[in-house]
């Protein structure tokens, strides 16, 4: 059976029995939310500035979107002040079902809520939203369809319009050969988000790219029990490609979104104060407990902001208010 790569991806993932409806994420890899509780502090000061500048209305919005196990949701409300926190409204949204242990203060829909004011996050989801394959031949792009119980790949028919279109202002494949990831579905996916937002700021975190530097053979891969291999589509392993978060950018403003900001994870967090800084060596001998617990939390806070690593991500920030 040939299937193009979002269908294969859909059936992996969300079909019956698909990944995200059996395993648990965090058993395979490793996210900015599972990394450190330090992210869900950094998300509570965004939160807050938020509520801020919408005037502390009577009900605030935290809406989770691709939750998972609920990790973050859980971490902003147990970390919230106790007056926020009567205010607060925390929605997960997820595929998958209601983890076991949330709390039950905390809402959990498969769909994302509308209406929404206050602050939406959506950490590494769109990089799991299916996505089809194109490559470069000789006569233009033709979509690429996949054995989803082997992986092997032969080339299909022409793209639809809609995806050519993409494809041409967002992806320009240049060589026979090239191959790119079509994400139109991404976009539309923020959409619904935007277009969902009443008031407030909705914020996509994922690996990235920017159209004048796409990978030229594509990013999907597949991870299975803490490592990388190869993506066959066959319920096995986690399914994913970076994300053309330009691109979402750009659908967001066009479904209703006032204000933009593309940025890296580094630069994100350190304006939230999440620095790295490490304690001054002195405080070693005056309070050693408190050394080594600063010391840890620093070390964590490292980890969030390397370049290389989770610093490197993309923060897609838009605006509503
Ligand atoms: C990589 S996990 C991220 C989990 C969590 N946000 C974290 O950072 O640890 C991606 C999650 O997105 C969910 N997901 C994918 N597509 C979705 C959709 N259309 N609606 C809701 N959830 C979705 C998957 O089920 C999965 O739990």
């Amino acid at each position: 059976m040939w299937l193009t790569w979002r269908a294969a991806m859909e059936q992996a993932l969300y079909g019956e029995n698909g990944f995200y409806l059996r395993e648990c994420p965090s058993g395979h890899f490793r996210t900015s939310v599972g990394a450190s509780p330090v992210f869900a502090e950094a998300v509570l000061r965004e939160l807050i500035a938020v509520d801020d500048a919408l005037g502390n209305p009577p009900a605030v919005d935290l809406v989770d979107i691709g939750a998972g196990e609920g990790e973050l949701a859980a971490g902003v409300l147990s970390a919230a002040p106790p007056e926020l926190r009567s205010r607060l409204r925390v929605t997960g949204v997820d595929l998958a079902s209601r983890p076991a242990r949330l709390p039950g203060e905390i809402g959990w829909a498969a769909a994302v809520p509308d209406g929404i004011c206050g602050l939406v996050v959506a950490n590494e989801w769109l990089d799991n939203v299916p996505v089809d394959v194109a490559e470069q031949t000789a006569d233009g792009p033709r979509l690429i369809l996949v054995d989803p119980a082997t992986g092997a790949e032969r080339l299909g028919d022409r793209p639809q319009e809609t995806d050519l279109a993409w494809l041409s202002c967002w992806w320009p494949m240049r060589a026979v050969g090239e191959r790119a990831e079509i994400g139109r579905p991404r976009d539309e996916a923020w959409t619904t988000v935007i277009v969902r937002l009443a008031r407030g700021r909705a914020i996509a975190i994922d690996y990235a790219h920017p159209v004048d530097d796409r990978p030229p053979y594509g990013t999907l891969t597949g991870y299975r029990d803490g490592a990388a291999v190869a993506p066959v589509p066959d319920g096995s392993c986690d399914i994913t490609a970076h994300v053309a978060l330009d691109a979402c950018a750009a659908a967001g403003e066009r479904a209703g979104a006032a204000t933009t900001a593309l940025t890296t994870q580094r630069q994100a967090l350190r304006a939230l104060g999440v620095t790295g800084t490490r304690p001054p060596v002195d405080l070693a001998r005056t309070d050693p407990r408190g050394y080594l617990q600063t010391l840890a939390r620093s070390s964590q806070e490292a980890e969030l902001i390397a370049p290389e690593g989770l610093g490197g991500f993309g923060w897609l920030t838009q605006d509503r208010l």
